[in-house]
């Protein structure tokens, strides 16, 4: 009887180990990963279907009602519509109702071009869309050359009840360099 009862002590203990290995956070089931990003031009797009296939995290696209014409992204154009939305605070270019309940994640990485410094507008319209408080949130970017730290500080200002980890520019990230980052937040590769 009492070999039974060590027997199946060790069978659970075994489990709850495997069970951890498989997770990011090590918690009892699987982290759910949702990979959120808008993209302009295409760019942070390709960066966050490489997050969403190592994380196996479901990619969700933001996007404008209204899309982008290649004028509106002039940046040399102060009447530009980016050039408008960016230099007001307050913008809230209104986006199509995306696919997923973010409010289902446990983990948000969150990815955006970076637009003067900062992240588009859209992406306050879509952490405004739904309660995030308490989620863990993984800012990404890319860039002409600028780094992430001013916009990953402006969101983390604005949205304080985000649990914000620490941002990482992905211009030209290779998949080794992705999976240290990864890792680094919990993602464990076999
Ligand atoms: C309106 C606008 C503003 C931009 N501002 C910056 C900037 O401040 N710093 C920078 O390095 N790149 C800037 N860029 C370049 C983009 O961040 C870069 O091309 C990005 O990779 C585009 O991503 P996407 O293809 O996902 O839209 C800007 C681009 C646009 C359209």
């Amino acid at each position: 009887m009492k070999y039974r009862f060590v027997l199946l002590f060790m069978f659970l203990f075994m489990n709850a180990q495997l069970m951890a290995q498989g997770n990011a956070a090590g918690k009892d089931r699987p982290v759910r990963t949702l990979v959120a990003y808008f993209s302009a031009t295409g760019t942070t797009e390709a960066a966050a279907r490489n997050i969403a296939r190592l994380t196996k995290g479901e990619l969700c696209g933001i996007e404008p009602v209204k899309p982008y014409t290649a004028a509106d992204l002039d940046w040399r154009d102060k009447e530009s519509r980016s050039s408008i939305e960016m230099n007001d605070g307050a913008a809230r270019p209104e986006m199509k109702a995306v696919a997923v309940d973010p409010t289902a994640f446990d983990v948000i990485f969150i990815g955006y071009p970076i637009w003067w410094d900062l992240a588009p507008r859209i992406v306050n319209t879509f952490l405004e869309s739904c309660d995030l408080s308490g989620k863990t949130v993984i800012p990404f970017a890319t860039s002409g050359s600028s780094g992430i730290a001013n916009s990953a500080a402006v969101l983390k200002r604005t949205y304080p009840a985000l649990k914000w980890q620490e941002g990482r520019l992905l211009n030209g990230a290779d998949e080794a360099a992705l999976c240290r980052w990864l890792g680094r937040n919990g993602y464990v590769f076999e």
